[in-house]
C-alpha cells in the first residue's frame, strides 16, 4: 500500500515518504508520506474555521455518515484486518476482532448521535425564580486533536474520531507513525460522507512534532491514547487545555476461593495476558490466586499459556505474534532477566527471538521489579498466591496505575465490595481486566490517565454544558 493523508477531508501526498515495516519479518507493509506543514497547517486552520458548521449539523446527518463509515468498514472487514496485521503484527485473529470492534464503534456513535439531547431543569425552586427554566445542552467545547496509539491502530483511532464527529466537533488525528496505514485507508471511507471539509483530517506527524500541535490554540482539547511520560508531559505543557489522557497500567486478576471453573478462569487469564502480545494496557499482567487454588489453578495457567499459539501473524492458528519491534522485546527480556535475577521463578517461557518473546508466567517476583511495578506491555504474566480478599486487593491496589481489575468470583457482595475498594476505573467481575465493550466508559485513575472513552463517555468528555433560560415559561 502507497498512501497518502487526509487534510480537510481531501486526499494529499507530501514530499517525503516513509516505510512501514512489518514487525514479525521486516517485510514492508507500505509507505506513507509525513504530511508537509503546510497541510498540518491546512487541517488546523480547517477545523478552527468550520467549527460552528459542524457543531450545527442536524443529528441525522451526522448519523448517517457514522452509518455510512460503519457498513463499508463491515463490507471491507478482510481488507482492513489484513493491513493491521502487515502493520503492526498483530495475529490475524485479533485483527479481525479490532475490525469488528471498530464497526461497533461506529455503530454505537451513529445511535447516540441521534440520542444526544439535553435537558430541561425547573428553576422555580426559590422564591424570585418563577417562570423559569433552563434548557441545557451539551456543545463541543472546539475542534479536537487526536493522539492515538500502535497497539489498535484501527479501534482506538475510532474511540477519537466517531465520537468527535457524533457531537460535531472537529478533529484532526494524528496516528502513530508504527501504525498509520489503517486509519489512512479509513480515511477513504470518511471521504465517501458528506462531513463537511475540516471536519477531519487524519495527517502523519513525526512524534517529535506533536508538541506544535499540542499547543496549538485552535485545537483545545487533546485526547491521547499511549505512554504515561509522553501523557502527562502533553497534560503539563497545556494546563488551559482539556486533555483526556489514556495511558497505561500493570492490570491485575485475583481468582477468589470460591470460584469453581479454574479451566475457565486459567483460559481467560492465558488468553488475555498473552493476545497481541501483551500490548494492550489492560492485558493481565499481576495474577493473584486465593491459596486454596493456587495448586489447582498454576498448572492450568501455564499449560493453557502454552497453548496460545506463537508464531506468524498471518497464520490463522496464530494467537501471539511479535512485539512492536525488536527494541520493544528487547526491554522485555531485560525485564524478565532482571526478575530473574531478583529471584524470579520462570514456570513458562522466557526466551526472546528477534521481535517476538516466549509467552511468559513468572512467579516469586519481588514487588519492586519492573514486571511487578511498571507496565510491561509484553507476553508476561506474574502469578503469585495470596490468602484473602483483604491481601489481594491491597496488592491490586499497591500500584501507581489503576485502569481495570478482574475478580473471578460468585460473590455478588465481595463484587461489590470490590467496586469500592479497588483504586481502578472499571472493575469486571466474573473475568479478566482485559474486557472492554466500546459503548462502556473506559479510563483509569492514578498514573493511568484522566477522563473516560467508550462512545458516549467520550462525547460527554468532548462537550461543556450550555445553559439557555428561559423566563416566564412555567406557571
Ligand atoms: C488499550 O490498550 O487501552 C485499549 C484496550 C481495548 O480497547 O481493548
Amino acid at each position: 500500500m502507497h498512501t497518502g493523508y487526509w487534510v480537510a477531508g481531501t486526499y494529499r501526498t507530501g514530499e517525503k515518504s516513509f516505510a512501514v515495516t512489518s514487525p514479525w519479518d521486516g517485510a514492508t507493509a507500505g509507505t506513507a508520506y509525513w504530511a508537509t506543514e503546510a497541510d498540518v497547517e491546512r487541517a488546523v486552520a480547517a477545523a478552527h474555521t468550520c467549527a460552528r458548521r459542524t457543531a450545527s449539523l442536524p443529528a441525522h446527518s451526522r448519523a448517517d455518515a457514522l452509518d455510512h463509515v460503519r457498513s463499508r468498514l463491515r463490507q471491507r472487514c478482510e481488507e482492513f484486518a489484513e493491513l493491521i496485521t502487515a502493520e503492526s503484527g498483530k495475529p490475524l485473529f485479533w485483527s479481525r476482532v479490532e475490525v469488528n470492534r471498530a464497526v461497533s464503534t461506529f455503530g454505537r456513535a451513529a445511535e447516540e448521535a441521534r440520542r444526544w439531547s439535553g435537558r430541561m431543569q425547573r428553576l422555580d425552586t426559590e422564591p424570585g425564580t418563577e417562570g423559569r427554566l433552563a434548557l441545557v445542552r451539551r456543545v463541543p467545547r472546539g475542534p479536537v486533536l487526536g493522539i492515538s496509539p500502535f497497539n489498535f491502530p484501527l479501534n482506538l483511532a475510532v474511540h477519537k474520531l466517531a465520537p468527535a464527529l457524533a457531537v460535531g466537533a472537529p478533529i484532526v488525528l494524528k496516528p502513530a507513525p508504527k501504525t498509520p496505514l489503517t486509519v489512512l485507508r479509513l480515511g477513504e471511507l470518511l471521504a465517501e460522507t458528506e462531513l463537511p471539509p475540516g471536519a477531519w483530517s487524519v495527517v502523519p506527524v513525526a512524534d517529535t512534532k506533536a508538541a506544535e500541535l499540542v499547543a496549538d490554540p485552535r485545537l483545545p482539547v487533546v485526547s491521547f491514547t499511549g505512554s504515561g511520560p509522553v501523557g502527562w508531559g502533553i497534560r503539563d505543557s497545556a494546563p488551559r487545555k482539556h486533555v483526556t489522557l489514556e495511558l497505561g497500567g500493570n492490570a491485575a486478576v485475583y481468582v477468589h476461593q470460591d470460584w469453581t471453573d479454574t479451566d475457565y478462569a486459567a483460559e481467560r487469564i492465558a488468553t488475555f495476558a498473552m493476545y497481541q502480545a501483551g500490548q494492550s494496557c489492560v492485558s493481565v499482567q499481576r495474577v493473584f490466586v486465593h491459596r486454596e487454588l493456587y495448586e489447582d489453578v498454576v498448572p492450568r495457567l501455564v499449560k493453557a499459556v502454552e497453548s496460545q499459539g506463537s508464531g506468524d501473524p498471518r497464520a490463522e492458528d496464530t494467537r501471539v505474534g511479535p512485539l512492536i519491534d525488536r527494541e520493544a522485546a528487547e526491554r522485555v527480556q531485560h525485564w524478565v532477566d532482571e526478575a530473574v535475577r531478583a529471584g524470579a521463578r520462570v514456570l513458562t517461557g522466557g526466551l526472546r527471538h528477534g521481535s517476538t518473546y516466549e509467552p511468559t508466567v513468572l512467579t516469586g517476583v519481588p514487588p519492586q521489579e519492573k514486571v511487578v511495578s511498571e507496565e510491561v506491555f509484553g507476553p508476561v504474566m506474574v502469578v503469585d498466591p495470596v490468602e484473602s480478599e483483604q491481601e489481594a486487593f491491597e496488592r491490586i491496589n499497591d500500584s501507581r496505575y489503576g485502569l481495570q481489575a478482574g475478580i473471578f468470583t460468585r460473590d455478588v457482595e465481595l463484587a461489590f465490595r470490590a467496586s469500592s475498594e479497588l483504586e481502578v476505573g472499571g472493575v469486571i467481575v466474573g473475568d479478566v481486566p482485559s474486557f472492554r465493550a466500546d459503548q462502556m466508559p473506559y479510563g483509569g485513575v492514578k498514573d493511568s490517565g484522566v477522563g473516560r472513552e467508550g462512545v458516549r463517555a467520550a462525547m460527554t468528555d468532548l462537550t461543556e454544558e450550555r445553559v439557555t433560560v428561559l423566563t416566564g415559561v412555567l406557571p
